[in-house]
């Protein structure tokens, strides 16, 4: 990371993409060991005649140790599903000491299940207030005495410790999990990140509400996603609790330990806006987001109403993470990102509705997520700027796409490196997830809708997609079901191309072709 100047919002949005992937360090790190999705059906109990016990223990199934993602096999487990998270964890610096109730719905008859935890040791496990049998390699593997009946829900209870730190990260970018502020700790986890301080099934398709019991040193403080419902100033340290009543994706939940400025503000509909800067955070770069209740009223009219009860802004002075995530009513902000500007600020709150609310199904889908977030941006741009601004957007994102500047050469040199840099963004490589092209031409592939729909018909394409997935998940299949539904065959047809070509898409409107 050089020390680049401000730049201009127009640049700014470039740049988002290319600070970003200027951090793409280590290649993916999965463990080819972990197979995907397999179940067993061996029997645990053979012997003829010992009762219901042995029928139904023959059919029990091994959870798989991953949920079937198409570019992440070890990511989450099969068999059951989470529906609420109670993390009491105490931190005193150095240590994390955690207890994590899960609330675990088996989806079939289960005699062992696994969950995603890295780097810490496990002190035990029980089930419904008994304990159980485990193994801790790759994954947590809970043994339960007796096979779980489908559908019933049961208490998991880890029991957990150790020294967080941050892991490479299997999607290609700067290291996820739990990381030092200057004066703190916070946690970034896209997209498995998560597994270094709780258990969890590890995947935006087991969405769960979250319940947060965090001790910390006197003096520190507690932020995280959801509200904060206690405070509790003990002997040994500051107990803060918050609950998040929407469900969350693991990846997704904020968590920072610190000494924060808490500044609340609020929409015009009563929606609480309320933001924690590091202390260290000066005023130009708290000022950046001073237009956030704006943003929202602006974002819950194209995009329908905002899907939290709170949201803000977690800003944290650190050199690890020149990035900013969307974690769900709380979005985290490393101070090196703002040289972006208000573009980051939007593209965070747009994430709450497409990321967060709707959620990809698979990460394959992540385009879903950043193109959306992009054109959220760029939505801003216009409505503050107008549609010059806009235009502008999608001008130096199409050049950046078409690799404008790559070679000295010639423009048609510097397009064929830009095909073997920006794969289309329907299909991402697992070690390069978040490149350029699921954002860019993610967002480049809305405005060609918008062109080719007009704006009646895409905004409702907008509205009704984050409608439809609300709190759930969404595919790229769905949503171009969802063009089609809105704008017939040619315009699934334009947004297939767009999504999945190698070859990038001309806009006619716009003058603008790839070069050759
Ligand atoms: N989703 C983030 C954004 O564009 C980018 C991101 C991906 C990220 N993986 C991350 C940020 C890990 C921090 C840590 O808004
Ligand atoms: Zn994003």
């Amino acid at each position: 990371m050089g020390e680049p100047k401000r730049p201009s919002l127009r640049q700014g949005l470039v740049a988002l993409a290319l600070i970003l992937s200027a951090c793409s360090a280590s290649p993916a790190d999965t463990d080819p060991s972990i197979a995907p999705a397999s179940t067993d059906a061996t029997s645990t109990t053979s012997s003829a005649g010992s009762g219901s016990t042995a029928t139904t223990s023959a059919l029990a199934q091994q959870g798989a140790s991953g949920i079937g993602d198409s570019l992440f096999a070890a990511l989450g487990n099969g068999g059951y599903d989470v529906s609420h998270y109670s993390l009491d964890l105490e931190f005193d610096g150095e240590t994390l000491a955690g207890l994590a109730t899960l609330r675990v719905v088996p989806q079939v008859l289960l005699k062992s299940f696994q969950l995603d935890l890295t780097g810490m040791t496990v002190v035990g496990v029980e089930i419904d207030g008994k304990v159980v049998g485990f193994d801790l390699a790759e994954e947590l593997i809970v043994l339960p005495a007796e096979p779980l009946p489908a559908g019933q829900a049961v208490s998991v209870v880890i029991d957990y410790r150790g020294t967080p730190s941050s892991i490479p990260n299997v999607a290609g970018r700067f290291r996820v999990g739990w990381h030092k502020s200057v004066d703190g700790w916070f946690v970034l986890s896209e997209p498995a990140g998560a597994d270094t301080w709780f258990p969890s099934n590890n995947h935006p398709l087991d969405k769960a509400t979250f319940s947060l019991e965090v001790t910390v040193p006197d003096g520190l403080e507690v932020v995280s996603s959801g509200v904060m419902t206690g405070l509790d100033l003990g002997t040994d340290g500051a107990t803060y609790t918050w609950e998040a009543s929407d469900p969350i994706a693991p990846y997704l939940v904020a968590l920072a330990i610190g000494d924060f400025d808490r500044v609340e503000d609020s929409t015009v509909a009563g929606v609480p806006v309320v933001n924690y800067f590091d202390r260290h955070v000066g005023a130009s770069d708290r000022a950046i987001f001073d237009r956030q209740p704006e943003m929202l009223e602006f974002f819950s009219g194209l995009f329908g109403d905002y899907p939290f009860d709170v949201y803000g802004a977690l800003v944290l002075e650190t050199e690890q993470v020149p990035a900013a995530l969307e974690t769900q009513t709380l979005s985290t902000f490393g101070t090196q990102i703002l040289v972006l500007g208000e573009a980051v600020v939007a593209h965070e709150l747009a994430h709450q509705w497409f990321g967060d609310s709707v959620s990809v199904a698979d990460w394959g889908d992540v385009w879903l997520n950043e193109g959306f977030a992009v054109y959220g941006q760029w939505m801003w741009a216009e409505y503050t700027r107008g549609a010059e601004a806009l235009d502008g957007e999608v001008v130096a994102a199409y050049r950046a796409m078409a690799g404008a500047g790559l070679s000295s050469a010639s423009e048609a040199a510097g397009y064929e490196q830009a095909r073997d840099l920006f794969p289309p963004p329907g299909s991402p490589p697992a070690d390069d997830l978040f490149n350029q092209s699921v954002y860019l031409r993610g967002g480049l592939t809305l405005h060609a809708l918008r062109l080719r729909l007009e704006d009646p018909i895409f905004f409702e394409l907008l509205e009704t997609w984050a409608m439809e997935h609300r709190h759930g998940n969404a595919r790229t299949g769905d949503f171009l079901e969802l063009v089609e539904d809105l704008g017939g065959g040619e315009a699934r047809a334009l947004a297939e191309d767009w999504i999945f070509s190698s070859d990038l898409p001309p806009i006619d409107e716009l003058g603008l072709r790839p070069p050759g």
